[in-house]
């Protein structure tokens, strides 16, 4: 790429060209997400590829995300930056391995995080995402028992949460399970006007601290609707970019890992997303997301079931 180029001008001239969209999620960096057509979270990013009518659709975000663009949309062409761009919580749920989970609890529906492969999806009754889950839950007749997949931490909260009884999947999140309880209680005696913010991936030691604990947009809602002025904000530090737009006279302060850095909580995955590959997939194409379309159908089946349990 020649140094002098101006990227962005090149990527909004390639967009217009190509009729496509750009979707990032709230953790990619800021120059991304002030790019894009739309930033959102899981869900309504998902939402957002299913209602599009651009005929390319350029996911700045994981994998799994940028298949359910596919999923949802399959006669369009969805590119994501980089092909490597996965989740900590896809690679811990094996498609072989949670099938045999399945066969093990037959009697019971299987709720699973979308943080998963399409293969995971397609056999798992219901998809949901960190927005919906509860009010998901919710509407399972109480003598249904359930299955839950892949991250331990979120169906924890979730059995608390809803009070049901769920078999859980003993997957996590390298980002969010490193979060340091000892450091928060930390900053709170720093800060003890500031509010804590969570998202439910994070484990017991930080949520049992947390007043706000939610999806990527309920955080940003939380604490850009709401009268208090500092936080202290326990998911990927990128959220802040969006944070900081909307509300900059407020004060946001990352939770750090044990070693007391920030950069330790940065999504490795979404990481691997830059403007250079933007602009290179633009332009070659690709990297493409493909799928055979019998898994693109038995996966399509639990992906609707949560658009139509979930207002
Ligand atoms: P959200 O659905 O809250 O955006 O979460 C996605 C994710 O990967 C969290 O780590
Ligand atoms: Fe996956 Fe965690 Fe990265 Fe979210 S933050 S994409 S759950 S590894």
């Amino acid at each position: 790429i020649d140094p002098t180029l101006d990227l962005e001008a090149e990527i909004q001239r390639l967009k217009k060209e190509k009729n496509a969209i750009i979707l990032a999620h709230y953790y990619q960096d800021g120059e991304i997400q002030d790019l894009a057509d739309f930033v959102g979270d899981s869900l309504d990013l998902s939402r957002k590829a299913a209602a599009t009518d651009a005929d390319v659709i350029v996911f700045c975000g994981v994998r799994f995300m940028a298949e359910v663009a596919k999923i949802l949309s399959p006669e369009k062409t969805v590119l994501l930056p980089d092909s490597k761009a996965g989740c900590s919580l896809e690679d811990s749920c094996q498609p072989e391995a949670f099938r045999k989970f399945r066969e093990q609890h037959p009697d019971h529906v299987s709720i699973t995080y979308i943080n998963c492969s399409a293969e995971v999806k397609a056999a798992s009754d219901i998809i949901v995402t960190s927005s919906n889950a509860a009010e998901i839950i919710d509407q399972i007749p109480l003598d249904q028992p359930i299955l839950w997949a892949p991250d331990r931490h979120l169906g924890s909260y979730l059995a608390k949460k809803t009070g049901r009884d769920m078999v859980l999947w003993q997957g996590s999140c390298i980002v969010h399970e490193q979060f340091s309880e000892r450091e928060l209680i930390r900053l709170k005696t720093q800060h003890p006007d500031a509010k804590v913010a969570a998202h439910p991936e994070c484990h017991e030691g930080i949520l049992r601290h947390a007043d706000q604990i939610g999806s990527t947009r309920a955080i940003l809602e939380y604490v850009i609707d709401g009268p208090d002025q500092k936080f202290l904000i326990a998911t990927e530090p990128h959220i802040i970019h969006q944070m900081e737009k909307a509300a900059p006279h407020k004060t946001f302060i990352p939770v750090p890992g044990a070693d007391g850095s920030c950069a330790c909580n940065n999504c490795p995955f979404m990481e691997l997303n830059t403007l250079e590959k933007l602009y290179l997939c633009l332009v070659n194409n690709g990297p493409q997301i493909v799928m055979p379309e019998e898994l693109r159908l038995n996966a399509v089946k639990p992906l609707e079931r949560m658009l139509e349990l979930s207002k």
